[in-house]
């Protein structure tokens, strides 16, 4: 597949026309205070970017994950931070609810996460679980009438401070790691439930990050996502289709890097002619977009590979390993071209530099991508 179909063009230029519009010139300001974009979450709810390929039946968007990808790499274009809370509400919050809970489950939380009138995200990681995911300390354990008591800590959780509905793990027994973990969906409004430590991050500023912490909570059975003791699969699962969303962040930075970065090599003057016609920067606009145009076929398939329904760990961590150093490798040249300017905070590229960073670290660093892809390439 090396060409989108016409739907997918014209999602594609609508989403680039909203985001260019509405979301791009109040990205330096949202990067400096730090505020979670309310309404434009809330307007993206309104276009279905936040529940797009939640069917229809559960107040979704119903489009293809191929559809997903495409505008997150525009919504990312204009804001990495913007498109974080997108993918998150998407892959990461409702994607496991779909595809592993009960009907009753679909239809108690997914429209009004669809809608973007509830946030959600997902909360893996902890203090001493990070890379190492199956050493899940947070504690489940089950109660005489079914339901479940929680303890424990998360943390780095993306839409943390804001969501109302969490996808979460805990271990009826963490001495056999993964195989003790069990997926619940939490609600913000339960009793011992809170929000602990705000992370002040590098980058990706409008997005929160914080702890979660559960203390003596009590999760009513209806509330497993998924059997007991399966909830690993869940959260692995899960992450696949949550490296694409990655992937497309990744790729919407490299682009804008690069965009902008010709834009002022055609501008800028040195020696008597603009930079544009020094082969060193020609030469860096060429690896750029080579690597974007790379990064972003390996994207489009892995989402393709889920549509088809099929199971593509390896090609989702190939997809999310490679744009996301693509990212990093197109903002550092973007300040190289730009030379001063571009370390200075008046310039997007510095911004787009900052943003970049994160992209090998969560859902998943470099390494844990290598990891999963060389396991399945040495089966
Ligand atoms: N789909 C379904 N099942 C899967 C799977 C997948 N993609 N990957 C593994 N499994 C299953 C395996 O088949 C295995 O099942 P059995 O027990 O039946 O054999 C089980 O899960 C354990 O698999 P592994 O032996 O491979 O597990 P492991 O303990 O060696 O861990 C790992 C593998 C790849 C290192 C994994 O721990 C991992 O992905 N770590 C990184 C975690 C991560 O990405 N964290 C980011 C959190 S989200 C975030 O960043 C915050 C945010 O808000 C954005």
């Amino acid at each position: 597949m090396f060409e989108l179909s016409e739907d997918h063009k014209a999602i594609q230029e609508s989403i680039r026309d909203f985001a260019r519009n509405e979301i791009l010139p109040g990205a330096p300001k949202r990067d400096k205070t730090k505020e979670f974009p309310t309404e434009l979450v809330a307007a993206m709810g309104e276009m279905g970017l936040m529940g797009m390929f939640i069917p229809e039946q559960y107040g979704g968007a119903d489009m293809d994950i191929l559809s997903y990808v495409v505008a997150l790499e525009e919504i990312c274009y204009a804001d990495a931070a913007v498109g974080v809370i997108m993918s998150v509400q998407n892959s990461l919050c409702q994607w496991p609810i779909l595809a592993f809970g009960t009907e009753e489950q679909k239809l108690k939380y997914l429209p009004s996460l669809a809608s973007g009138e509830k946030i959600g995200c997902y909360a893996l990681t902890e203090p001493e679980a990070g890379s190492d995911a199956g050493a899940q300390k947070t504690k489940a354990v089950k109660n005489d009438d079914g339901s479940f008591t929680l303890n424990g800590t998360k943390m780095w959780i993306t839409n943390g401070p804001q969501a109302d509905v969490t996808v979460t793990y805990a271990n009826l027994d963490p001495a056999s790691l993964h195989k003790g973990v069990c997926a619940f969906i939490l609600e913000s409004s339960m009793d011992g439930y809170s929000v602990g430590k705000v992370e002040e991050k590098m980058g990706i500023s409008a997005s929160g990050t914080s702890e979660l912490v559960y203390s003596n909570m009590n999760v009513p059975g209806e509330n497993l996502l998924h059997k007991e003791r399966e909830g690993f699969k869940v959260a692995m699962a899960t992450l696949d289709g949550g490296r694409i969303g990655i992937a497309a962040q990744a790729l919407g930075i490299a682009q804008r890097a690069l965009d902008l970065s010709v834009q002022y090599a055609n501008e800028r003057k040195t020696f008597g002619k603009t930079i544009s016609r020094h082969q060193a920067i020609q030469w860096k606009i060429a690896d750029m977009r080579t690597r974007i145009e790379a990064a972003r076929l390996l994207t489009w398939r892995a989402a393709a590979m889920k549509d088809a329904g099929q199971r593509a760990s390896a090609e989702c961590s190939m997809a999310k390993l490679y744009a996301s150093e693509v990212a990093n490798f197109c903002a550092y040249e973007a300040v190289q071209i730009f030379g001063g300017y571009g370390y200075s905070k008046e310039y997007e590229v510095e911004r787009l530099y900052r943003d970049a960073r994160i992209t090998t670290l969560y859902e998943g660093t470099s390494e844990i991508q290598r990891l999963v892809i060389a396991k399945d390439t040495l089966r």
